[in-house]
């Protein structure tokens, strides 16, 4: 059993992370800006990564780290990313952390990565430039019930009866199920082999981005969306447009928007030899994700966590 400390608990991954991590038997410590607000299952503790001060007392005693936190919704993310994972970094070799668990994002160096891709990859070096060992898993969309991307594209596809979209729709992308990407999160935690190592994670299923919005489309509105090329699409326009038909703001889409031109695919599966099982395709993956919707919508229990996070 270790002394976990997860930074992000309160997001996304760190709310299905949390339980995993204290069902496999582990001692966790859910950190956050707000613990007040906390009401998942661990133990709430204050930290700010911007905070270098905040992280000593949220550090104290863990021998894991998780590190789930980015600053997409802002102008300058890059900048307060890299100062964020530097702190981390530090803070967590003061407190004889032994592993720093990342997840990151996919894409290959050799490509000219976007800024939010580029930044996830900083990150990767800051957080270890102190000295703790880091195990990073990259993953492309993480599809399920809250995540920032599968929403933009489960509400893109809902509200719109055609798409004219840029030429970024024929990018290739694998997506992974919200439940898998849990899973090797947990399975690399304490594990010697997976100290200072880099892992790409997926799903079953590598698709272009057309080719999601067409599958997508047959499962919500029973015909797949037709999409059209669309030559001279800016992100900045592109960025607007989303904000208007989804929730999603214009920096954050902006921010995404700018990674779909790159190609995020598994080309390295040695994850699969160290945290063996079998993964969703993306037809199972969008099932399962309006499932959990469908439990949020009507308070049932297969909601992936988002009532508690609701009630925050
Ligand atoms: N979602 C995806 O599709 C996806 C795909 C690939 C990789 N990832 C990576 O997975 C990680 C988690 O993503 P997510 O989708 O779960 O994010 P999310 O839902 O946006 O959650 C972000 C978390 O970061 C915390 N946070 C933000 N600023 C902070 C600060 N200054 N100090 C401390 N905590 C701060 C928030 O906690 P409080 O507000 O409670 O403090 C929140 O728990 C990120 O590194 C992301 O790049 C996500």
């Amino acid at each position: 059993m270790a002394s976990i400390l997860v930074a992000g608990a309160t997001g996304f991954v760190g709310r299905r992370l949390v339980p995993a991590l204290a069902e496999a038997g582990h001692d966790v410590r859910a950190m956050t800006r707000n613990p007040d607000e906390y009401a998942g299952p661990a133990r709430p503790v204050a930290g700010d990564v911007a905070d270098a001060g905040s992280l000593a007392d949220a550090m104290a005693g863990a021998t894991v780290a998780y590190y789930l936190v980015h600053g997409l919704g802002s102008r300058d993310f890059e900048t307060e990313d890299a100062r964020a994972a530097q702190n981390f970094g530090a803070a967590a070799a003061r407190a004889g952390v032994r592993q720093i668990v990342y997840l990151g994002g996919l894409g290959s160096d050799r490509d000219d990565l976007s800024p939010h891709l580029r930044s996830r990859r900083e990150a990767e070096r800051l957080l270890a430039a102190a000295g703790v060992p880091v195990t990073t898993l990259r993953a492309a969309i993480i599809v399920g019930h809250g995540g920032i991307s599968w929403e933009m594209t489960r509400e893109l596809v809902d509200a719109l009866p055609v798409m004219i979209a840029p030429r970024w729709v024929n990018t290739r992308v694998q997506p992974i199920w919200i439940g898998d990407a849990v899973r090797y999160l947990v399975g690399v935690a304490e594990r010697e082999e997976a100290l200072g190592r880099t892992y790409e994670i997926g799903g079953a299923d590598v698709l272009t981005y057309r080719r999601m919005m067409q599958v997508l489309g047959r499962i919500l509105n029973r015909r797949p969306l037709p999409v059209f090329i669309a030559p001279v699409a800016t992100p900045r326009a592109s960025a607007l447009w989303l904000s208007l038909i989804t929730r999603v703001d214009p920096v954050t889409g902006r921010n995404l928007l700018e990674s779909v031109s790159n190609e995020v695919i598994v080309t390295d599966d040695a994850i699969t030899d160290l945290v063996p099982g079998p993964v969703l395709g993306y037809r199972q993956m969008v099932l399962a994700a309006l499932r959990e919707r469908l439990a949020a919508l009507t308070g049932s229990a297969d909601d992936g966590g988002e009532r508690e996070q609701h009630g925050q």
